[in-house]
């Protein structure tokens, strides 16, 4: 008889699950740890694809690339992603009971403060006292090397239940580069109820004992070339799954089978009309091993799709959107293998978007975001979805038919499958096709292939893509930020951040602080005609900061002369840094006169026009837009925003004099600082991955109201006037206005009044349209000449005469040019040719002959023709032509030229 509990026992005292992210937050904020919100999903590095970790945002501090906080301890619940970069289990998702490609990590953090011993206790006291985990069902793991954890855990928990593990399990890295270290993870023992393989056993690969918490002794820092070296003081870092606990909580041994997910699984239910069925549930219950299977596919695609909206809406609700490449491109395959699974279900109509309206409203707790772009989110989502399930039919068509042609068929079972099955690699060209002609991600179709236990031929289906990608030369844009960490740590431990007093001066008396070459080393001294990077004690050189491009401007010594010119400014780890190009020497601690470039006027007016352009679209296309990216120049500025369709051009029309409106409204800037929630209730738009301060600046004019920090117009009346130059679409469901407005809007306007006035002269009219008109009908008129010509000359008829061709014809509304052209081709036609056209226009009569390797001469011939027509001609042997106007004797001059003619060439 074995001794039997399940997880329901583990806790000692209950817990609502969902109270858990709150539990474990206060009991950090009671130990002195600061709260931190949740960071977003797309980080600030480019060598990270999505935040994956509560550790993200805390990176540079743990490698001391940022002073240490005030407050040296912090906690948070974030939202992670581990779907394709370093940390990936998309594929795993909905098949294991605990991977997800988004879930909540809670995690206590300590920059050079507490270490192992703390760190220890925390964890033991907020397993057992807070969480109430009954000592019994805990066990732990620490890193083979670390006889100090080992000892310290000793003290909490019987040494027969602390496992040495190597690097595999128990050292951690958020990706190849930055802080890392050993850690120690605690386990709970699930019980033998629904565990009993081999490999159930503590520290074996079963699922029987279940890692909740990580903690990671920050040491390490690893560089590019992957050695370690020490951090300037240890740290901890912990991560909590937060899922995983409170399905313990709940006593289900399956992420997915808890109250976290359980409105997805009910909206699910009612989308199939199909009943989900829980892992506790299924496992007790008595189903024949085909039955069981079937369920458990099925549940599978329940569980992809939960997990999948939850993605999809985190994502499209923090600005990722769906793209052919990079971010955007995993959110594409997180969707397509949602919609996949949906399919099998039997869903075979847009359906995703409808999961995530329930799930925003689930989650609009902790989320309130959620809900707040739930209209843009779901309109993203439905269009995609409705995009992919164009091609899904067909791509699964093509799928089957290469499956068929392996030898499977449906109703062959896996085993008899396997055993006749001739080949067992999936063709990679086909894979290939699937994925560029039908948009099947490769995942998606090695998703289609798992319960079949097949592989595609990767070589194979690379060497198409290398193809292709040779043939598009498709170029991938890092995101990253070019400047190298350099010394920049050591100017804030020396100097601290800089202030900016750039939105009451253009103009300030500073002090040069610091100062670096080019590749961000730090020197004593630039010299002139070099490059490099000033740190001003104040500046008023405004950083780029997302839309506005960074001042521009000079530095000028005592005696006034320009020393230097500002190319460009930028924050860089904080700090705000100015590019320069030196003409005479600057050196560290000099005093200078810093002075903004008068074109920064100029971007003020693009930026505020940026805002009123946002209220505007939000106005007149739906309260759902929202700014996806922007750029602020002195002579542009251009805005992009979520929404589905090309404008119409009465919409464009309706935006810009929206726009002109609120210039003209003349609403003055008013510029408050007041706390984020004051703000939000407002109703002042903010972006999402901006990271706000507790108080915010808040620029208004009029109803325009938005967080910003940039520097605007006193007054719109300032920006003059505005014009939209041009839309576009960036990526699906993403649009672009381009305009112009301050003195770029009159540049604008001036070059527009020139093309004009050069269509007038052109034209030699004022009324342009009119003289188009007339143009347009005479090109009609000239067509259909044209192709009177073509007809008459294709009806052109010669008659054989010995070796000689000879032609002769009236040719209707034809002009002397076109007749001699006719006679040019019937020289190039012919050996041996004469031919002579006579066409008429208003009462003139026009006579042209040409002669080729043939007795007889073409000046003669006209000149004895227009004789007749009371005319007169002649020319040379092989081309003539002459004039003439009696109209009416045509015919027979025209008779008379065949005689002339045959005379001379019979002889
Ligand atoms: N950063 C550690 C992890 O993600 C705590 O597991």
């Amino acid at each position: 008889m074995f001794l039997r509990y399940n997880a329901k026992n583990c806790f000692q005292k209950g817990l609502a699950g969902m109270d858990v992210r709150a539990a474990f937050l206060d009991f950090f904020k009671q130990k002195g740890h600061r709260v931190y919100d949740s960071m977003p999903l797309v980080p600030n590095d480019a060598s990270l694809l999505f935040t994956n970790a509560g550790m993200v945002q805390f990176k540079d501090i743990f490698t001391g690339k940022l002073p240490r906080p005030e407050i040296p301890r912090a906690t948070s619940s974030q939202i992670c992603m581990r779907a394709g970069g370093k940390h990936n289990d998309l594929e795993n998702v909905g098949y294991t009971a605990r991977h997800h490609t988004l879930f909540e990590m809670l995690g206590n953090f300590s920059f050079g403060d507490y270490f192992k011993q703390e760190a220890i206790a925390y964890a033991w006291e907020l397993v057992t006292k807070v969480l109430g985990f009954d000592e019994k069902v805990l066990y732990v793991s620490v890193h083979e090397s670390d006889d100090e954890a080992f000892r310290i855990w000793s003290e909490y928990i019987d040494p027969n239940k602390i496992a040495r593990m190597g690097d595999k399990d128990n050292f951690w890295q958020m990706g190849d580069v930055g802080a890392c270290g050993p850690c120690s993870e605690i386990y709970v023992d699930q019980g033998s109820e629904f565990f009993h393989s081999n490999e159930d056993y503590f520290g074996g690969e079963g699922d029987r004992f279940l890692e909740i918490w990580n903690l990671v002794f920050m040491q390490y820092e690893r560089d590019e070339s992957g050695s370690l070296k020490p951090l300037p003081s240890p740290s901890i870092d912990t991560g909590m799954g937060l899922e995983r606990v409170v399905a313990l909580k709940e006593g289900k041994i399956n992420n997915f089978d808890t109250s976290l997910f359980a409105p997805l699984m009910r909206c699910i239910e009612n989308l199939t009309q199909e009943a989900y069925i829980s892992d506790d549930v299924l496992l007790r219950g008595s189903y024949t091993q085909e039955e069981y299977e079937r369920i458990k596919a099925r549940i599978s695609s329940f569980r992809v799709i939960a997990d999948h909206a939850r993605s999809v809406a985190f994502l499209l609700a923090q600005g990722v959107h769906f793209d052919k490449e990079g971010r955007g491109y995993v959110l594409r395959r997180i969707l397509r293998r949602a919609v996949r699974h949906g399919y099998l279900l039997g869903l075979k109509e847009a359906f995703l978007y409808k999961v995530i309206e329930s799930l925003a409203q689930s989650m609009q707790g902790a989320y309130p975001y959620l809900l707040e772009r739930k209209d843009a989110i779901i309109k993203q989502c439905k269009s995609e979805e409705e995009r992919f399930l164009e091609t899904i039919d067909a791509g699964m068509e093509l799928f089957n038919k290469e499956l068929y042609a392996m030898g499977f068929s449906s109703t062959q079972s896996l085993r008899e499958f396997h055993a006749n099955a001739p080949k067992t690699r999936f063709s990679g060209k086909v894979a290939f096709r699937l994925y560029d002609t039908y948009g099947f991600p490769l995942d998606l179709t090695q998703d289609m292939l798992r319960d079949k236990g097949i592989e595609v031929d990767m070589q194979d289906f690379q060497s198409h893509m290398d193809a292709q990608k040779q043939r598009s030369k498709a170029s991938w844009k890092g995101s990253g930020d070019s400047a190298q960490e350099g010394d920049f740590k050591e100017i804030v431990s020396e100097f601290g951040e800089n202030s900016f007093v750039g939105y009451d001066t253009d103009c300030v008396h500073t002090k040069i602080l610091a100062l670096l070459d080019s590749t961000f080393k730090r020197v004593h001294s630039l010299e002139a005609a070099s490059e490099g990077y000033v740190f001003l004690h104040t500046t008023p050189f405004y950083p780029e900061s997302g839309g506005p491009i960074g001042d521009r401007g000079v530095l000028l010594d005592s005696q006034g002369q320009v020393c230097a010119s500002v190319s460009d400014t930028k924050k860089y780890f904080g700090l705000n840094i100015s590019q320069v190009r030196i003409c005479k020497e600057l050196k560290q601690s000099q005093e200078v006169v810093a002075q903004v470039d008068h074109m920064r006027a100029e971007i003020a007016k693009h930026h505020s026009a940026t805002h009123l352009l946002h209220l505007s679209l939000r106005k007149i296309l739906g309260e759902y837009i929202a700014q996806a990216g922007s750029l602020v120049e002195a002579h542009r500025l251009r805005f992009d925003f979520s929404h589905n369709k090309p404008l119409s051009q009465e919409e464009i029309e309706r935006i810009e004099s929206d726009v002109n409106a609120q210039i003209c409204a003349a609403n003055p800037q008013i510029c408050e600082t007041m706390p984020l929630e004051v703000a939000k209730s407002k109703g002042a738009m903010a972006l999402f991955g901006e990271k706000y301060a507790q108080n915010v600046r808040v620029v208004s004019f009029g109803d325009s109201i938005e967080l910003c920090g940039g520097i605007h117009v006193a007054n719109t009346a300032q920006i003059g006037s505005f014009y939209i130059i041009k839309e576009s679409g960036v990526s699906s469901g993403v649009r672009r206005i381009e305009a112009v407005c301050g003195y770029a809007a009159y540049e604008w306007g001036k070059k527009a009044l020139e093309t004009l006035k050069n269509a007038k002269d052109m034209l030699k009219t004022q009324d342009v349209p009119l003289g188009i008109a007339k143009i347009q009908s005479q090109l009609k008129e000239f067509k259909q000449a044209s192709s009177r010509v073509a007809n008459n000359l294709k009806g052109l008829a010669y008659e054989q005469v010995g070796v000689y061709q000879l032609a002769i014809s009236k040719l209707e509304g034809i002009q002397s040019a076109e007749a001699k052209a006719a006679i040019d081709e019937a020289k190039n036609k012919y050996q041996n040719v004469a031919i002579l056209l006579i066409t008429e226009n208003y009462g003139k009569v026009f006579i042209a002959a040409g002669v080729k390797n043939a007795p007889l001469k073409a000046g003669a011939w006209v000149k004895e023709v227009a004789q007749i027509l009371g005319g007169n001609g002649g020319g040379r042997d092989d081309f003539a032509t002459a004039g003439g106007k009696d109209v009416a004797n045509i015919n027979k001059a025209l008779e008379y030229a065949r005689a002339f003619a045959l005379e001379h060439l019979k002889c």
